[in-house]
């Protein structure tokens, strides 16, 4: 199989606020789990979706899957504490064993475009990693535990990384594997890619592309579905 997407939804949306992971809230009363779904769906080289959600919501989730026509979801496996753990779970699925390049995509980002998708797609079968990302336009400084300016940081070195990212199969699984040795976290796949010593390659993002991570994020999703539908 040439391309397989791993999509972690096993979080519970500590920051959201509400019983219902953000990923479940809805926009214009669809899930964002099939807002962002429905992209992959569309996307000819992405032949496979595995999916890690949290035990209570799994049954939940194959009922959306079910409701919506969600068709490229070949696996569904339980996520973990942490969102590396929900990835690392995947990895080890035989939808991903048997693909060449493995992309890993938030299911709370559900406006991405699908040219950026392919774009990754394409680098990564070129180069072996790549993660798109945006320039911070606020200036940035570093601050104190209590609340005190440390210092500024030179924003021109800086970038917000998002997500679809893509790698190499042999590269992601490597990657989870020698971390997992030593107990190495991050908070995305490519920390980890930079752990065992891979260039990765940056391309650009989408300042559409949110992660919805709080209820205000909710009603800028609105608007940018409306605007890009
Ligand atoms: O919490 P955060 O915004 O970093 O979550 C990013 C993505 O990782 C979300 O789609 C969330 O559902 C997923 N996640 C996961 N397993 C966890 C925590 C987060 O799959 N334990």
């Amino acid at each position: 199989m040439k391309c397989c997407t791993i999509i972690p939804a096993g979080g519970i949306g500590k920051r959201f606020g509400s019983d219902i992971p953000k990923q479940f809230a809805e926009i214009n009363s669809i899930p964002v789990l099939i807002h962002t779904l429905r992209i992959f769906e569309d996307i000819d080289d992405v032949e496979a979706i595995v999916l890690s959600v949290h035990n209570e919501w799994f049954t939940y989730t194959k009922e959306l899957l079910k409701k919506y026509d969600i068709k490229k979801v070949a696996e569904i496996v339980i996520g973990g504490v942490q969102r590396q753990d929900s990835v690392r779970h995947a990895l080890k699925t035989k939808t991903v064993e048997s693909a060449e390049i493995v992309l890993v995509h938030d299911a709370v980002r559900p406006f991405v475009s699908k040219k950026l998708v392919q774009s990754i797609i394409d680098t990564a079968e070129e180069a072996g990693a790549v993660i798109p990302a945006v320039m911070p336009k606020e200036t940035i400084k570093e601050r104190s535990h209590k609340g005190m300016v440390v210092k500024t940081i030179d924003r021109s070195k800086l970038c917000l990384v998002q997500t679809p990212q893509g790698y190499w199969q042999d590269i992601i699984q490597n990657a989870y594997t020698q971390a997992a040795k030593v107990n190495f976290s991050g908070t995305d796949s490519a920390s980890l890619v930079e752990f065992i010593g891979y260039k990765i390659t940056i391309i650009d993002g989408e300042d559409t592309n949110i992660k919805i991570t709080d209820p205000l994020d909710l009603k800028i999703g609105k608007m940018i579905l409306d605007d890009i539908s």
